[in-house]
């Protein structure tokens, strides 16, 4: 019988490649998003997709359940969906942090709480949460995607522990950056950086042209894809996996220095 992997926001970017990757070792996949109009899986005869927006508690059982029932099973759920929310806190409006936390945090806590009986039932099943290096370590003008991913972080540190006697593994993928839409038509601002009214348009502008000079995308979402199934074949209680050769040196240098000497590189470096 084929293994069943749940994943949320396959629609493009690293859910996208995971959907494939699972598919290509001939995993049965239920790949959600918020519009199926735009899943590109008609090749992939063994994955299904389902509309799921994670924002909408009510309706990541009813997909949990939809999916385990048409495979037949449910072995790993990959908490993928997600986005990132720029620029200074103080102009962030209480939509927009709702938002935020809706997706990247309340969303992830659904749809777990929707797979943990299955999971806890048949005493196995790994819960894989997409975080960031930003779960790891902090950047300027980024605080309200950071608090959702350091709490993402510490959520399954602490899941972790309480899942274990029930033969359920809870893992940790932080990439660096990655070439999808994160940047480009996922992210949203918290001000216009073109407004030189605002007074921390300087900030975000210098912020925005530090990520924009280093690239922003060291990996691939095939790369990220590769440590996500890692993550879930490898069979071992590992609960982080840093994924990008760039999350893994600057993760690297945080732990070789002094809390003063990283905050003054990371301001040199973003000019703020
Ligand atoms: N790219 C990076 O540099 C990077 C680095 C570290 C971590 N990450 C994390 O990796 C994950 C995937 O991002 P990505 O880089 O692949 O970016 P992406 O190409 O923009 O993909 C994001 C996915 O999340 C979906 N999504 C957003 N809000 C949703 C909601 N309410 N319900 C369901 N799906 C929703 C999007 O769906 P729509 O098409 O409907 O918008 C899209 O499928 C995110 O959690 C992100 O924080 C990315």
């Amino acid at each position: 019988m084929p293994k069943t992997v749940f994943i949320t926001g396959t629609s493009t970017g690293i859910g996208a490649a995971t959907v494939r990757l699972f598919a290509q070792h001939g995993w049965q996949v239920a790949a959600t998003m918020r519009n199926p109009a735009d899943a590109k899986f008609d090749d992939l005869p063994n994955v299904r997709v389902y509309a799921l927006d994670v924002t909408d508690a009510d309706a990541a059982p009813r997909a949990i359940e939809q999916a385990h029932a048409d495979f037949g099973g449910l072995d790993v759920l990959i908490n993928n969906a997600g986005y990132g929310l720029v620029g200074p806190f103080e102009m962030a409006t209480d939509e927009q942090i709702q938002q935020q936390f809706s997706t990247n945090v309340f969303g992830v806590f659904a749809v777990t709480r929707a797979a943990l009986p299955i999971f806890r039932e048949q005493k196995s099943g790994v819960i894989i949460n997409i975080t960031s290096v930003g779960g790891r370590t902090a950047f300027p003008m980024n605080s309200l995607y950071h608090a959702t991913k350091f709490g993402l972080d510490g959520f399954s540190e602490s899941l972790w522990y309480e899942l274990a006697p029930f033969g359920i593994q809870v893992k940790v993928v932080a990439p660096g950056g990655v070439a999808t839409d994160f940047a480009t038509r996922s992210l949203k601002m918290t001000i216009d950086p073109a407004n030189d009214a605002d007074p921390y348009a300087p900030q975000v502008r210098s912020v925005l042209a530090a990520f924009g000079e280093r690239g922003g995308a060291a990996s691939t979402p095939e790369q990220i894809a590769e440590v996500i199934y890692t993550a879930a074949t490898d069979g071992t209680s590992q609960l982080r996996y840093i994924a990008g050769e760039d999350a893994q040196r600057i993760l690297g240098a945080k732990a070789q220095m002094s809390e003063a000497d990283f905050a003054a590189m990371i301001q040199q470096n973003f000019g703020v």
